[in-house]
């Protein structure tokens, strides 16, 4: 795939208000990934050659990368260098990429443009798409153990990190996030049950990016706490940005449809608390995500950097 140091339309870095140093930080890293990427896809042939097809078009399709950068930006906090966290940061995309293709099928949110391209279903079919997202989460699974193979990372490093992460991807975070999601469509739902679905269908992952990068980083307990504080609060926060980019966010910018939450009646935060409650509640938790990282010093100045482009992302 392309790579270049260009923001792409739908990648963030062209409408987004990103502090000053955290663009470079951003395409160096977004580089990073995107050729690790390239690398863990040879071009498919042989009978199941469109599964893997339909599999890479979602993966290739775009996106921020904000989970794998996560998982660098907490590594390089602890002091370790990316190479040492690349197959989990990988795995955190390919897990990411899987829930979307799934998020947009006609039995969930019925989304036709995903990363400003027509979403796996529209392209392959129902079928493939349900099995694209499949092969991805088994991949990503892969990924997260062949990580245990880097030089630097222990075993029970590893261990850690991939029990981690599968807590963080089942039905004790995303998947059962989803399903809540889901169930609360076009109910009478509270503040409190907004945060449950959010912490758990986007929360979970983006906590669970942060602190595997910590823990395959070496963190110290200290170091790990911060890390696991910060990380639930700009999981948090990202989903509620995400709530009010669908109310005034542009389609173009965003690479998927905008206003869909009010017509499917979601459970938002907008919805339960007003635009500007919501807005309130994500710059606070922006400050609480900053704060959390005090142990890391100056080291933690790209994850709070990070945190700031969560908030103020235009896409
Ligand atoms: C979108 O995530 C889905 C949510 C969990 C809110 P991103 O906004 O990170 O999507 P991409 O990866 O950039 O496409
Ligand atoms: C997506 O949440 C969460 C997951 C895919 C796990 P949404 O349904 O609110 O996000 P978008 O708006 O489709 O990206
Ligand atoms: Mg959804
Ligand atoms: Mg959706």
């Amino acid at each position: 795939m392309t790579v270049g140091p260009e923001p792409r339309p739908n990648s963030g870095g062209a409408t987004s208000r990103v502090p000053s140093g955290l663009e470079s930080f951003l395409n160096t890293r977004r580089r990073l990934v995107d050729e690790a990427l390239a690398r863990a896809f040879v071009t498919p042939v042989g009978p199941a050659a469109r599964l893997h097809e339909a599999m890479e078009y979602s993966l290739k399709a775009g996106g921020k990368r904000i989970r794998p950068i996560l998982v660098i930006a907490a590594a390089e906090a602890c002091g370790a260098p990316a190479e040492r966290v690349l197959p989990a940061a990988l795995a955190m995309e390919f897990l990411h990429t899987y829930s979307l293709i799934h998020d947009d099928l006609p039995c969930m949110d019925n989304d036709d443009l995903r990363r400003g391209k027509p979403t796996n279903h529209k392209v392959y079919g129902e079928t493939i798409a349900v099995l694209a997202g499949d092969g991805l989460q088994a991949e990503a699974f892969r990924l997260m153990a062949e990580n245990g193979r880097v030089t630097g990372v222990s075993p029970a490093a590893a261990v850690e990190a991939a029990l981690l992460f599968a807590e963080a991807a089942g039905p004790r975070g995303m998947v059962g996030g989803q399903a809540v999601d889901w169930m609360a469509e076009g109910r009478e739902v509270g503040e409190s049950d907004v945060v449950f679905i959010h912490a758990h269908k986007t929360g979970a992952l983006i906590r669970a990016a942060v602190v595997c990068g910590g823990i395959l980083g070496g963190a110290t307990s200290g170091q790990r706490v911060a890390l696991e504080v910060y990380g639930e609060r700009l999981g948090l926060l990202f989903q509620i940005v995400d709530d009010i980019l669908n109310v005034e966010g542009d389609t173009m910018a965003m690479g998927k449809a905008t206003g869909s939450d009010q017509v499917r009646k979601k459970a938002t935060f907008p919805a339960v608390a007003g635009l500007p409650a919501a807005k309130r509640r994500a710059e606070s938790l922006l400050g609480e995500a900053r704060a959390a990282l005090l142990p890391f010093g100056a080291m933690g100045g790209p994850l709070g950097d990070l945190a700031e482009y969560v908030l103020t992302r235009k896409s």
